[in-house]
């Protein structure tokens, strides 16, 4: 059996949305994935893709896992805050769904990912594409999550700066309050709210507003020292909003013109020769066989 997938790169929190709003970037993960008679133990990016194939066996009660090979794009950089995780595990559960001739309709792959990968975030548009809604429900039934899609006009377009570190999400996640004030709250629900509907109205001057955030960005940043400059640097060249993309370190701005520029002042900003900066479109669709 041989498979090729390919998985979009994804962006979560859109800054104040954390743990709730993500969007599909057209920075593609690529996949291929045999059955071998070895396999290599020990490779990150090869254990999640495991992982999630043998979530797939299990729920459909197969047993026999295959060994596994995989090739890989060279663009899959794990912790960085593009979605690598959730892109690999995925990649797995549609390599086993395929391989046992799919057994686990669309939602319960989903449900796999999300339990096995944790971010619902990244998951959904990874699988689905574009800007998605996500909410855990209070009452599960089918599915233990919503999604909605928002359209977007093409002409948004998100740079992504990618430094030359990793901010692994667990970690820096571990470092978050879990105890937030009502201003807090209240400061990150109306820009939520605010944001989805400024980037469907195509209002994008409320973007500098709409994308601050008072729950995980500031302490993220004590990782990211030069974080908040890069924020401002973007903004004055014209960059409608900016945020930490997932747990960071890359930091992604909506731009709907002066791309190259924007882009420049941010690689500039970083000061750091192998950080990689680029200008993404949104892409509406997700996971695919290739
Ligand atoms: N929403 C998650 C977090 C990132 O901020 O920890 C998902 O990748």
């Amino acid at each position: 059996m041989k498979i090729k997938i390919e998985v979009p790169a994804t962006s979560a929190n859109l800054g104040p949305g954390f743990d709730t709003l993500g969007i599909a970037l057209d920075w593609q993960y690529q996949f291929e994935i045999s059955t071998a008679v070895r396999e290599k133990k020990g490779e990150p990016k090869l254990n999640m893709i495991k992982n999630g194939f043998e979530a797939v066996f299990n729920k459909a009660k197969e047993q026999n896992v295959p060994h596994l090979e995989v090739k890989f794009s060279k663009n899959i950089l794990i912790g960085r805050g593009l979605g690598t995780s959730a892109a690999c595990y995925l990649a797995g559960i549609e390599a086993a769904n395929q391989f046992l001739n799919n057994p686990l309709s669309e939602e319960e792959k989903i449900d796999v990912a999300i339990k096995v990968e944790g971010h619902a975030d990244n998951v959904m548009p990874a699988y689905y594409g574009g800007l998605q809604v996500i909410v855990k429900k209070e009452q599960k039934n089918k599915n233990n999550f919503i999604n909605l899609r928002l359209d977007l006009d093409p002409k948004l377009k998100l740079i992504v700066l990618v430094p030359n570190f990793s901010m692994p999400t667990k970690k820096t996640r571990e470092t978050l309050s879990h105890k937030i004030s009502l201003e807090n709250a209240v400061y990150n629900i109306s820009r939520s709210v605010l944001l989805t509907h400024a980037l469907v109205q195509g209002k994008y001057d409320h973007l500098k507003e709409a994308t601050m955030d008072k729950l995980h960005q500031s302490e993220r940043s004590k990782n990211f020292p030069n974080m908040y400059d890069i924020f401002e640097a973007a903004t004055r060249e014209g960059a409608h909003g900016v945020y930490l993309s997932g747990g960071g370190p890359t930091i992604a701005a909506f731009v709907t013109k002066n791309e190259r520029n924007i882009s420049k002042v941010m690689k500039d900003q970083l000061n750091d020769p192998k950080g990689i900066v680029k200008i993404c479109n949104i892409v509406d669709e997700g996971l695919k066989i290739i």
